[in-house]
C-alpha cells in the first residue's frame, strides 16, 4: 500500500486526477472504475482542468461506475448516473456510449444487478478503480455484514449511511432504502485501487481500514489484500493513523 497524508482537500484531489490522467495517458482504452460522493468531485474537476488545458484524451475511456440507487432515475438530481453526468462526463470527450452505471429503474432490482455484473465482467477487469469511504467503513454500497458479498447485489442501506446521504436530499424520507452496488469481486479484481478520504469524519473508518482487522464488518478493510492500493487522504483524515503511530 502507498499512503499519502496530502495537505487538504484540493492538493489530495489534484494528486488522485495527476493519477488518474497517467493511467489514462499510458493506457488510452483503460477501464476505470468511478465513484460518486462528495469526495471525488475535486479529483473529477481537476481531470476537466486537464481536458481543457492539457488535451487529456477520454475518447477511448470506458467506465463503470460503482453504485446506483434503487428507484431513482437518470434525471433525478439524486441519481449517481446524473451525478456522473454532471460532474464528469458532461465535460470531457467521453464517450457516452462507454459510460456505464447501475440501472436503478428496472422492476426487478436483482436483474438489473445481475446484468451490471455480467456487463462488468465483460468490460473489466477494470484498470483503475476509484474508491470513496462511507463513515463505517463502506465502499461503493458495500454495507458492513458478517460476511463480505463478492457479486454485483442489491443492498439495504444502513441508517447511518442513509443519514451521512441525506444531506443531499431535501429529508431523510427521500434518501432510498436500496441501491444496487458492485460487488467487492470485481472490485478487488481491478489491476490497480486508488482509495481517497478526507476530513476529520472520516479518520475512525480510515483507520481501522487500513490497520484493522481484515472483516466484513468493515468492508474497505478487504483493500488491505489488494496488491496495488494507492490511499490519498488529507490530514484530518489521517488523524487517527498518525496518533496510533501507524
Ligand atoms: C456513498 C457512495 C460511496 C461513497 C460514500 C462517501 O455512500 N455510495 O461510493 O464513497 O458515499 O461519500 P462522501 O464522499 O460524500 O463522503
Amino acid at each position: 500500500m502507498y499512503l499519502s497524508i496530502c495537505r487538504d482537500y484540493e492538493e489530495m484531489s489534484v494528486r488522485c486526477a495527476q493519477l488518474i490522467a497517467a493511467q489514462i495517458r499510458l493506457e488510452p482504452a483503460s477501464v476505470l472504475g468511478l465513484a460518486t460522493g462528495s469526495t471525488p468531485v475535486g479529483c473529477y474537476k481537476e481531470l476537466i482542468r486537464l481536458y481543457n488545458e492539457e488535451g487529456l484524451d477520454f475518447s477511448e475511456i470506458e467506465t463503470i461506475n460503482l453504485d446506483e440507487y434503487v428507484g431513482l432515475s437518470p434525471e433525478n438530481d439524486q441519481s449517481y448516473r446524473y451525478f456522473m453526468n454532471h460532474n464528469l462526463f458532461d465535460h470531457v470527450n467521453v464517450d457516452p456510449q462507454l459510460t456505464h452505471v447501475p440501472d436503478g429503474l428496472r422492476d426487478n432490482p436483482q436483474e438489473s444487478a445481475e446484468a451490471y455484473e455480467t456487463q462488468a465482467e465483460w468490460i473489466g477487469p477494470i484498470d483503475m478503480q476509484l474508491l470513496g469511504l462511507g463513515p463505517n467503513g463502506h465502499i461503493g454500497f458495500n454495507e458492513p455484514d458478517d460476511h463480505f458479498s463478492v457479486a454485483t447485489h442489491v443492498v439495504e442501506l444502513t441508517e447511518t449511511t442513509r443519514e451521512a446521504n441525506k444531506r443531499f436530499f431535501s429529508s431523510i424520507d427521500e434518501v432510498p432504502t436500496h441501491a444496487i452496488t458492485l460487488g467487492i469481486g470485481q472490485i478487488m479484481k481491478a489491476r490497480k485501487v486508488i482509495l481517497i478520504a478526507n476530513g476529520e469524519a472520516k479518520a475512525e473508518a480510515l483507520v481501522k481500514a487500513l490497520f484493522g482487522p481484515v472483516t466484513p464488518e468493515v468492508p474497505a478493510s478487504i483493500l488491505q489484500l489488494h496488491p496495488d492500493l494507492t490511499v490519498f487522504c488529507d490530514e484530518a483524515a489521517a488523524s487517527k493513523i498518525v496518533e496510533n503511530g501507524f
